[in-house]
């Protein structure tokens, strides 16, 4: 059976087996920025599961760019030696390691998704894990409880170009294969792009096109520091979702722009902008509810685009990808629920049985197989 999503996708110097990712997923699980064991198990076994393209959940390019004290970072070199580990187990597997770098601004400072997703308060400080102060383009926070952020100065901006290019050289140490720049998700690249939440009026700010140039200036430097045959991603959130935030369209000026800067695919996601509470909320989920966004952008930009958000079935992310609505799919969630789905749906959509499965797995699922084949033979002639 021929297959869209199990056909081989090449970028640059770099060949998926798929076109399915595993999206972005921070685990909240890391001390001081550093990976461990937990994104070693949790990342390897998405590998394990067949997944084309693996990306490492987001790490910040600062200590005050953690969304938590959870979050993962690539902020010093200490950090390159338990990411690469990782990175290395992914590639042995035949998954593509990537990894996504980013900083949250003023959406940083908070408990982890489980423990409120508030600010953080005396519960946190008891054990240790104090609130920092955040900075943003303007001094406007998400919503009137949370914390008001620091107005960036041209010293702070300078400062955050710098670190996101020392960040993509660590990843590329690392031996990450795709870097994905995050400018999605009210992170602090999407409060540059938002006029809900830039509201300067220098060289960073006003219009659409100048609330592009910060982004763009990191993509600039992040391009110069990663090796040429490696792909560089972006994620966007295509629509603010709020009542005067960003539209499709300005995703679309953005994705062209981001294609000039040497950007190699655009990652569609949405919402996020408007504060943690109404997050997406005027954006309707359904299955694929994002999948009309990749296929704007990968028509009307000329860009290569992944689309995200509740894909669940092998049968419809192999019709996104034949249809030319996007040129990957990527899955989080279901993931969670099961990292051998794209083994599974490799058995529904190209061949059945297990000889794609790793053998320390399918060589056994193969027997098992046969035997409750013959179970079921058996049954049938006793009825
Ligand atoms: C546990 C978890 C952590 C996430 N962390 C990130 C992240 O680090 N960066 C990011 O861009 N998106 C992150 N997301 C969003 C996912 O990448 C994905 O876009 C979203 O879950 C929608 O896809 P799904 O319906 O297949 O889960 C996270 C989602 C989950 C469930």
């Amino acid at each position: 059976m021929s297959s869209a999503l199990f056909s081989p996708l090449t970028q640059r110097g770099i060949s998926l087996r798929n076109r399915i990712a595993a999206s972005p997923m921070s685990q909240y699980s890391a001390v001081d920025g550093m990976a461990n064991d937990w994104h070693l198990v949790t990342f390897g076994k998405l590998a394990q599961g067949g997944a084309g393209l693996v990306m490492i959940e987001t790490a910040a390019v600062s200590p005050e760019g953690r969304g938590t004290h959870g979050d993962l970072g690539l902020w010093n070199d200490a950090q390159i030696a338990p990411l690469a580990r990782i990175v290395a187990f992914i590639a042995a597997q035949g998954a593509v390691p990537a990894l996504q770098i980013g900083h949250a601004g003023r959406k940083a400072s908070l408990q982890r998704p489980w423990e409120g997703y508030g600010r953080l308060g005396e519960k946190e400080a008891a054990r240790g894990e104090l609130p920092w102060p955040t900075l943003a383009p303007s001094a406007v926070p998400m919503s009137p409880e949370d914390a008001v952020p620091g107005a960036l100065d041209e010293a702070g901006i300078a400062q955050l170009l710098q670190q996101f290019e020392t960040t993509a050289a660590r990843a590329a140490q690392a031996g990450v294969q795709v870097l994905e720049v995050h400018a999605a998700h009210g992170y602090l690249l999407h409060q540059f792009l938002s006029p809900l939440s830039n509201l300067r009026d220098d060289a960073w700010g006003g219009d659409a096109r100048r609330r592009m140039a910060f982004p763009l200036a990191v993509l600039r430097r992040v391009r110069a520091a990663w090796p040429q045959e490696r792909p560089l991603w972006l994620r966007v959130s295509a629509v603010d979702g709020a009542e005067g935030g960003r539209t499709l369209d300005d995703t679309l000026a953005l994705a062209r722009a981001a294609k000039a800067e040497g950007v190699d695919l655009v990652d569609c996601s949405s919402g996020g902008i408007a504060g943690l509470a109404t997050a997406g909320s005027r954006i309707p989920r359904r299955l694929g509810f994002q999948v009309p966004f990749a296929q704007a952008v990968r028509a009307q930009a000329g860009i290569a685009s992944m689309a995200v958000g509740l894909i669940l079935t092998p049968q419809q992310a192999e019709d996104i990808v034949r249809s030319g609505q996007a040129d990957v799919v990527a899955l989080g969630r279901e993931l969670l629920n099961n990292p051998n789905w794209p083994l599974h749906a490799r058995q529904a959509l190209v061949q059945p049985g297990f000889a794609q499965w790793p053998p320390q797995y399918g060589w056994w699922l193969e027997k098992r197989a046969a035997i409750l084949q013959q179970l079921d033979g058996a049954a049938a002639a006793q009825r």
